[in-house]
């Protein structure tokens, strides 16, 4: 959509004889917009010829080379495959000295006036609500500028930068101001990880605090967005206030639940009085008495709870989320990268190995991107040593390692075969130690390395008919009866997100060649859990349990390595999470466990 109307603007001015002036963003957001810009220029002949871009920011300071740099982001993401003339393209300098900084900054901004100012700007948000890099504190008339990153940006930048110590400190952008100039602006958000911020940019007050909330003036402003975005605008987190609507089961948890939490009473101490004083007494009148709404919410909750995971032999299961037989089950637990599963459900994990089933656990993709240069030296210098007075390695020669070792360029490190062959090796051995901790025999353990991770960044771009039949084969072969998959969908270019829609293609593909009354559970990833209502199995781990998670994490020594001065440690993320989860049921009355870990069903579409 935003593609078309970008297309239709450029054909227009084109016909008037006017170059358009476009603001561009970088970041994950545009990624598909790009591509979907390049198809138009290859398949319907749109011409980038007389198109002129801005780019909103760069860091600062970073080589214009530097895999992270933006410069080579918008070459690789979209100015090599059209025909836009590269002196028509502006990037602010990160590679400038400090006291040149300024007067390109100025210059930047007389290049936009020169140009006859921006068209259309495009936008993504960051989740300190920031648009370009005008971070909190930012003014409405800011203009471009150097400014200091936000910690919570640093950290959402980590991943590309190979761990926060090595993200740069400053950035250049362009201000509020010069964003706000701009004739038409479009902004868009994917996942549910920018849900909250794109409710507070677009409904919140207007404030320095979150600069995006400064667009909420302009008078010619798109926001483009998928539902789990938009999710908590009020019209989709709580649409009885905005309209009548439709009561479905899910949709009563979630109000009930928001109304408990609200008002600070357990579900079962919920009066008729509190449905009404918060928007909520149309429900009462549909489904009340109140009374037994609560009831009915409560045991729908309660109902979710299972200490068997792998359902309960010889046991009722109406209402335990997963079936009793056959038992033992045989149970594939997907983890994208090496370290999903054990973080976001190595309980679970845990439990189906003590109740006797056959538990498999397959690691998507090769996952070395996870292994910074400074967990690979160690590694190199090891290897080094433990060969040392050997001539002919089989990994590597002594030279080879060495240059390795002492060459600082980041750019040859990524591309280093040895290197990539090294940092491969450490996050699957962590894997394979972790498995070893929890009792997997080897031969249920699987490393597909999946091709599509191997971008050599963090950004991935499609996937290819290789990554689905490597999961495909996997199934056909093993006929789990139940399989655990990350529901992380967050970033539609990252890894979690391709990891599942593999495996969505693969068992679609397969059709009726997969046991059909196999159960899909989807665990959540590092940036959010799943909400109340969306929970279909909570799995409550005694604090014993939740001991031995952390050991279980704590073999990735690799991530300690990557973390930064001041951040929680993964283990301790992890740890909290299933602890707020587990208080959530206490304070909705439910029973006060220690932690739980939670999963939602996910019926797969057959073809
Ligand atoms: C990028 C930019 C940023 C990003 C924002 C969201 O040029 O200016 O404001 O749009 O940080 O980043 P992603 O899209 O990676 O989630």
């Amino acid at each position: 959509m935003v593609a078309r109307r970008i297309a239709t603007l450029i054909e227009e001015r084109n016909q008037a004889g006017l170059n358009t002036v476009l603001g561009l963003a970088t970041g994950s957001t545009p990624i598909r917009l790009y591509r979907e810009l390049i198809r138009l220029h290859r398949e319907e002949g749109l011409s980038f010829a007389k198109v002129i871009t801005f780019n909103l920011d760069e860091y600062y300071p970073i080589s214009t080379t530097a895999r992270q740099s933006y410069m080579r982001f918008m070459k690789e993401q979209l100015f090599n495959h059209i025909d836009i003339r590269p002196e028509n393209t502006h990037i602010p300098n990160g590679e400038l000295p400090r006291d040149k900084v300024f007067e390109a900054c100025q210059e930047y901004e007389d290049r936009i006036i020169e140009a006859g100012g921006i068209d259309l700007q495009i936008l993504g948000i960051g989740r300190t609500g920031h648009i370009g890099f005008n971070e909190p504190g930012s003014t409405r008339d800011s203009r471009t500028r150097m400014i200091t990153l936000d910690a919570l940006t640093r950290k959402d930048a980590a991943k590309d930068f190979g761990g926060e110590p090595m993200v740069p400190r400053r950035a250049v952008t362009m201000g509020v101001g010069t964003i706000l100039d701009a004739r038409q602006i479009v902004l868009m958000a994917w996942g549910e990880a920018k849900a909250e911020i794109l409710a507070r940019a677009v409904e919140g007050e207007v404030s320095d605090y979150i600069p995006a909330t400064f667009l909420q003036g302009h008078p010619n402003l798109t926001f483009y967005t998928d539902l789990p975005a938009a999710g908590m605008l009020t019209r989709y987190r709580t649409p009885w206030l905005v309209e009548s609507c439709d009561w479905t089961p899910r949709r009563i948890r979630q109000a009930v639940v928001m109304l408990s939490q609200s008002t600070g009473r357990p579900l079962l101490k919920l009066l008729e009085k509190d449905y009404n004083e918060r928007g909520l007494g149309d429900l009462v009148t549909v489904h009340g008495p109140a009374y037994d709404i609560n009831i009915n919410v409560f045991n729908q909750l309660q109902h979710t709870i299972t200490g068997w995971p792998g359902g309960k032999p010889n046991a009722d299961d109406t209402h335990r989320p997963e079936r009793a037989s056959p038992f033992p089950k045989k149970a594939v637990v997907f983890s994208p990268e090496t370290d999903d599963a054990a973080f976001f459900m190595g309980g679970t994990l845990h439990r189906l190995i003590e109740q006797g089933h056959e538990v498999h656990v397959v690691f998507q993709t090769s996952g070395y991107l996870s292994i910074n240069r400074d967990e690979t030296i160690r590694f190199a210098e090891f290897l080094k040593e433990v060969n040392n007075g050997v001539e002919n390695l089989q990994v590597g020669g002594v030279e080879e390692l060495d240059d390795l070792i002492h060459n600082e360029d980041e750019e040859s490190f990524e591309k280093n075969s040895l290197a990539i062959r090294l940092r491969s090796a450490v996050a699957q051995g962590e894997a394979k130690a972790v498995c070893r901790f929890l009792g997997i025999p080897a031969e249920r353990i699987h490393f597909l390395n999946m091709p599509f991770y191997d971008t050599g960044s963090s950004r991935k771009s499609s996937l290819t008919s290789r990554d689905i039949t490597l999961v495909k084969d996997l199934l056909a072969d093993l006929r789990p009866n139940q399989v655990y998959l990350s529901g992380d969908l967050s970033d539609p270019n990252a890894t979690h997100r391709l990891a599942y829609e593999a495996l969505a293609a693969a068992v679609k593909e397969l059709g009726e060649d997969y046991d059909q009354d196999c159960y899909f559970w989807l665990y959540q990833g590092e940036t959010q859990e799943w909400g109340v209502d969306q929970i279909d199995m909570a799995v409550p781990l005694s604090p014993d349990e939740l001991s031995l998670k952390m050991l279980a994490i704590l073999k990735y020594q690799s991530q300690r390595n990557r973390q930064g001065l001041g951040e929680r440690a993964g283990w301790e993320l992890a740890r909290n999470r299933n602890q707020a989860t587990a208080k959530l049921y206490d304070d909705l009355g439910l029973a006060e466990y220690e932690a739980i870990e939670v999963f939602k069903r996910w019926i797969p579409e057959v073809s």
